[in-house]
């Protein structure tokens, strides 16, 4: 029951260093599956998610290690189970990332029906699809979806959205697959080339990852590698906005800036000053943020996990914004919680106006998922008085130690825990 302290009212400034991209890590540790060599991963931010992941691998019968600073080595020698347990992946979604790479390794793979979460229903009808066309036979009863194929045949493939995790799945499944798979209308997140990039230091065969059009030879079999994940975009991302939030000075160091374009181009909008260099970004914060209009949309287009966190940035612009949500059919749980602290926001459906307010004003208030946790505490950074976020295990699934790097640049934070409430419960 931990909560985050947030004491407003102080300009950021310094240097802030992001970690290794959550969203990268995740899928290349299910990829391990697809291999019985070694596959050692560097930059991997210690994130209850990464452990999570780690717990289905070794669930499965992998070896999996986590050496410091931030090396993950895996063996998926001999595996014992083909099944993601349902408490893991009810818990975090992205562990059906390990149905293709079991698939494709083993033949057979046992995974939960997906059931709802936070952000909206989530299917995973995409991934079964593709796998389905892939000539794998799945099955769903009892709560599972029950797979099971010979060597996986590729095929042409049309995704009908440009899923990230249904294209990681089906890329990954093609590696091994017999002959040509084409994924169209693929996802183009970074973080998809960065899967394929290790897959092919595997050995893997693979053309056009980070485009709309994906084209994998399959291979019979694949080999260790080594790979560096990129730096996390939504976490830079999320340091641009608390530095515009507070009209700071704060250079994010590793940020990619060409990963960043739609985040840059809106924080330029509100009127912050946004300069780029090799080594990073950094943001100078206009004294009042200036209002404009977002809509999410797969990448290249502004990505839904900044969207809570420039939802916070606009509560206190100087004007009216429209955000438009497109990705997730339910992502403004966090708009009673901005509410609480003195936003003016209308939600209906996926669109919410915000109207720009001088002052929020410090609240108790609940992270409902991880990107709003991040969202509650910038707006905390510049509201009025104390701002307590609750649900911070929430924020542990993807900031690595973000009390810390905010202390560092001068924010007033601290993290609490609830001892009594501990105390009672144990
Ligand atoms: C990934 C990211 C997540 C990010 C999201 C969108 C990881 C681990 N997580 O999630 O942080 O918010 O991309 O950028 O990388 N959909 C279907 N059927 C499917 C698959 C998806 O209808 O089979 C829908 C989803 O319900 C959602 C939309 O497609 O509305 C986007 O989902 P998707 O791109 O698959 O997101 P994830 O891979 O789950």
């Amino acid at each position: 029951m931990d909560r985050i302290v947030v004491t407003g009212g102080n300009r950021l400034e310094g240097r802030v260093a992001v970690a290794g991209a959550k969203n990268s890590v995740l899928p290349m540790i299910a990829a391990a599956l697809l291999t019985d060599d070694q596959v050692n991963l560097f930059d991997i931010p210690p994130l209850d998610d990464v452990f999570t992941i780690g717990e289905v691998l070794q669930r499965l019968g992998a070896d999996v290690r986590l050496h410091q600073p931030g090396t993950v080595t895996i063996r998926a020698g001999d595996l014992e189970s083909c099944e993601a347990p349902y408490d893991l992946v009810r818990k975090m979604r992205a562990s059906a990332l390990v149905m293709g790479p079991l698939l494709a390794r083993l033949g057979r793979a046992k995974l939960p029906l997906p059931g709802g979460c936070a952000i909206g229903s989530r299917p995973i009808d995409l991934h079964i699809k593709g796998l389905r066309a892939l000539g794998a036979i799945i099955e769903a009863g009892h709560g599972f979806f029950e797979a099971r194929a010979g060597r996986l045949r590729g095929n042409r493939l049309y995704l009908d959205y440009p899923s990230v995790g249904a294209t990681e799945n089906l890329l990954m499944a093609a590696t091994l697959a017999e002959g040509v798979t084409v994924i169209e209308n693929a996802a183009e997140e970074p973080e998809v080339a960065d899967l394929a990039a290790l897959l092919r230091k595997m050995g893997a065969r693979i053309l056009g990852a980070g485009t709309k059009v994906i084209r994998v030879e399959g291979v019979e079999r694949l080999g260790g590698a080594s790979h560096r994940a990129i730096p996390d975009r939504i976490e830079a991302g999320t340091y641009m906005v608390a530095a515009a939030i507070t009209g700071g000075d704060v250079y994010v160091a590793n940020a990619m800036a060409e990963h960043l374009d739609p985040v840059i181009a809106k924080l330029t909008e509100c009127g912050a000053l946004v300069i780029e260099d090799a080594g990073g970004v950094r943001v100078v914060g206009p004294d009042r943020p200036r209002a404009t209009n977002v809509k999410t949309l797969p990448y290249p287009g502004f990505p839904t996990d900044m969207q809570p966190q420039f939802m916070a940035l606009l509560t206190l612009a100087d004007g009216s914004s429209v955000i438009t949500e497109t990705v997730f059919e339910n992502r403004f749980m966090h708009v009673p919680e901005f509410e609480r602290m003195g936003a003016e926001i209308i939600a209906d459906g996926r669109t919410a106006i915000v109207k720009g307010v001088p002052r929020l004003s410090g609240a108790p208030v609940r992270a409902t998922d991880l990107r709003a946790g991040a969202a509650l505490v910038l707006a905390g950074l510049a509201a009025e008085g104390e701002t307590d976020v609750w649900g911070v295990h929430h924020l542990d699934r993807g900031y690595v130690n973000i009390e810390g790097k905010l202390r560092s640049l001068g924010a007033k934070v601290a993290r609490v825990e609830d001892r009594l409430l501990a105390r009672r419960s144990s």
